[in-house]
């Protein structure tokens, strides 16, 4: 398979080093990247409502010198037709260049990068993965804090649905003595399979607190995130759950002077305005750092495309298995093969929601 970005651990620690150096390079020398892409295409495909990753991809795109086609709303696409993501993914390679998918179904770009003959960027699937939102976060920690090692970061809020928070576990639980503080809601704690397969697996630290006063005082990030609301089912327990955590200044003013907050954004209620004036909200600046290391993605992977690189076997054991039972999988819309990762203790994860197989 060709160089995608599906999660965020598709990338080595030493490409995402490579990735953000080049992103601050293209901070400090814009006008060396004005062409870098001229000629080049990239398609967004979005199934899903976005305003800043769309446009941020949008954007990336532009300030490289290239152009942008695709669409942001499945119904005015053939996927009203009833297109699989299989052929959607065909049919993009053979007028664009790369693709950054965004879908409501978990997996459905890891779909589309089994189809596709051009790079596949995940914008967000479902509630699994955002690799570039992570990407977004580490540059703006890099530029903030300078570094990703010895850091304690605070998670908070919809850490079930928030494919934002999985995917930067993730990639920050790479770095040495990364802590991670979790404030949710008992409905909405992280997911098990992240705790059993990423947290406990790599040895990582972490602690669940109920509220943010206990987090604050050892923080050097804190990670905001919003209740997922077009995620559940019930309405009411939307209602319940949707103002669990309010950041306010007197919540801040129990932080460290050097912490700074970030956001994927959109924010609805869990900061209040007052915060926004705070040096150490990052949430705005976060923005920004996205179109720049979106830029710095896109170049890259159009790069790695061609020098031929490829992709290295994820070294994991891949098993056949019964359909995936979870109603968010892109398997309960398409006809994908059901594959399962085979982990070292014996359980198996579905390969595009990670959900684990039932017995
Ligand atoms: C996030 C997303 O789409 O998951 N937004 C984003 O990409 N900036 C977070 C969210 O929607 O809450």
């Amino acid at each position: 398979m060709l160089r995608n970005l599906l999660d965020p651990t598709d990338l080595t620690v030493g490409e995402i080093d490579e990735i953000m150096e080049r992103a601050l390079d293209i901070i400090a020398h814009r006008e060396k990247y004005a062409d870098a892409c001229r000629g080049k295409k990239l398609a967004t495909l979005f199934y899903e409502p976005s305003t800043r990753t769309r446009l941020s991809f949008t954007a990336a795109m532009m300030e490289l010198g290239g152009n942008v086609l695709g669409f942001s709303d499945a119904a005015n696409s053939s996927v009203s037709k009833g297109e699989t993501v299989a052929d959607t993914a065909r049919v993009i390679s053979c007028f664009a260049d790369i693709i950054a998918m965004r879908h409501f179904k978990e997996g459905a770009p890891l779909v589309a990068a089994q189809y596709a003959t051009i790079p596949v960027i995940n914008a967000g699937d479902g509630g699994h993965s955002h690799p570039t939102q992570t990407m977004t976060d580490l540059l703006t920690i890099r530029r903030e804090i300078g570094h990703f090692d010895h850091i304690t970061v605070g998670l908070c809020g919809d850490l079930k649905f928030g494919r934002t928070v999985h995917s930067l576990i993730k990639a920050l639980g790479r770095y040495e003595g990364v802590k991670f503080v979790l404030i949710a809601p008992d409905e909405l704690r992280l997911p098990d399979y992240i705790k059993k397969d990423v947290c406990d697996a790599h040895g990582l630290e972490y602690e669940e607190v109920s509220t943010l006063e206990e987090a604050m005082p050892q923080l050097d990030v804190l990670y905001m995130t919003r209740v997922q609301q077009e995620r559940f089912d019930d309405r009411a327990e939307y209602e319940r759950l949707k103002d669990s955590f309010i950041l306010d200044a007197a919540k801040m003013a129990l932080g460290k002077r050097d912490m700074i907050v970030l956001h994927p954004l959109p924010r609805v209620n869990e900061i209040a305005q007052e915060v926004d004036d705070d040096p150490r909200a990052a949430y705005f600046r976060q923005v920004e750092n996205g179109k720049f290391v979106r830029m710095s993605l896109i170049y890259t992977l159009l790069k790695w495309k061609e020098e031929g690189r490829t992709a290295e076997p994820d070294g994991h054991t891949h098993v056949e298995g019964p359909k995936c039972r979870h109603t968010r999988c892109i398997s309960s819309i398409e006809p994908v093969k059901p594959l399962y990762i085979k982990g070292e203790d014996g359980r198996c994860r579905c390969l595009y929601c990670e959900t684990e197989m039932e017995e």
